[in-house]
């Protein structure tokens, strides 16, 4: 669990990693996931679709969850999750994921991932599952009950994690904790019974989280974040309606100008630009020339991701596919690692 000085750690290793990355990147295997709960948004696709784009076409071996049982942690209904998970797949493959090198795959679809949380479960204690931060903080924002579904997630991911001997899990520094669950586990697993898993490190990302419009954490729930498969015309109506101020000068001031600088932000990373310089262009033509530039930096970007997004959703068929293929080779590799798990746990009969 998190203790002083770990983020340093973790920090150092993810740097050597990251450095490593381009030398050897057939050591590493890359996995990580969304909760099919509603579309990608733009603080996905910046915080972490370009990565993992960047990942698969340097050589690393990727895989992508979509973690349909991780959408009943802190909710009771399943609505439209099966929709979610086809626009998901849509979004990926619109963003430059290539099924051809990444798997793609659900929870759902793949028992032997599944089956490995009996193993790990009994790898935790109730009070290291109690105290991680992560899981308090995400219980308190769903204003759910905590589920033993939602308190054990961690070790789910772990399976996620373990089941195709990941062994790097990019990440932002909030979500360190369930690496370091995952890493525990690992190691326990092969203390305990014999050596099946590797050392499984965080990659912390570099991008700064960004923000939703309105300058607070973006979230579907608050309506203040773009989905990448908006219209031009959505993306503007929600940027139009978005909060600025009552100052006419346009400023980058992220703590007294949380709206405003919000923009700037979502400017400046559509841009590839400081968003002080934006600031500076503006000035004096106020909040409704800062919309329009927001407007045309978002949709300019976007409209060739969301072009490509046009035409995978004329042919659902090859959607459905590269899911099934995705769900074949997942159910491959969690096959064969249950197998060993069981062979070093003796359980073979
Ligand atoms: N919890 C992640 C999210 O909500 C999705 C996820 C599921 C994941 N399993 C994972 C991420 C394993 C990293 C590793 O976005």
């Amino acid at each position: 669990m998190p203790n002083e000085g770990s983020y340093e750690v973790a920090l150092k290793r993810s740097n050597e990693i990251h450095a490593d990355l381009p030398i050897h990147p057939e050591k590493y295997t890359m996995l990580t996931g969304d909760r099919p709960t509603g579309r990608l948004h733009l603080g996905h696709y910046f915080g972490t679709l370009v990565d993992r784009v960047r990942l698969q076409n340097m050589g690393v071996h990727t895989n992508i969850i979509i973690a349909d049982y991780q959408v009943i942690t802190d909710r009771d209904t399943t609505a439209n999750i099966a929709d979610n998970v086809r626009n998901m797949v849509v979004d990926y493959l619109a963003c430059g994921i290539d099924p051809a090198k990444t798997m793609i795959f659900t929870h759902s679809a793949v028992p032997a991932l599944n089956q490995l949380m009996l193993p790990f479960l009994s790898l935790v204690t109730e009070a290291e599952l109690q105290r991680n931060p992560t899981v308090k903080a995400e219980m308190e924002a769903s204003g759910h009950a905590l589920t033993g579904l939602l308190l054990t997630y961690p070790v789910h991911q772990a399976c996620d994690i373990l089941f195709c001997k990941g062994n790097i899990v990019p990440v932002g520094r909030d979500q360190l904790p369930h690496i370091e669950v995952t890493a525990k586990i690992a190691r326990r697993f092969n203390e305990r019974f014999a050596p099946v898993f590797p050392e499984v490190a965080g990659l912390l990302t570099s991008t700064p989280l960004l923000p939703g419009l309105d300058g607070r954490k973006m979230s579907k729930s608050y309506g203040n974040s773009i989905a990448i498969s908006m219209t031009a015309e959505e993306t503007a109506k929600l940027i139009k309606k978005s909060k600025t101020d009552s100052e006419r000068m346009i400023t980058f001031d992220p703590e007294n100008r949380p709206g405003v600088s919000a923009l700037l932000t979502t400017a400046g990373i559509c841009l590839g630009r400081d968003p002080k310089e934006i600031a500076d262009e503006i000035g004096m033509d106020g909040a409704g020339a800062l919309k329009r530039t927001v407007t045309e930096a978002v949709n300019g970007y976007f409209e060739p991701i969301r072009a490509r997004r046009e035409e995978l959703l004329k042919d659902m068929d090859y959607i459905h596919d590269v899911l099934a293929e995705g769900n074949a080779r997942a159910n491959e590799i969690a096959n064969q690692t249950l197998a060993e798990v069981r062979e070093a746990m003796g359980m073979v009969y």
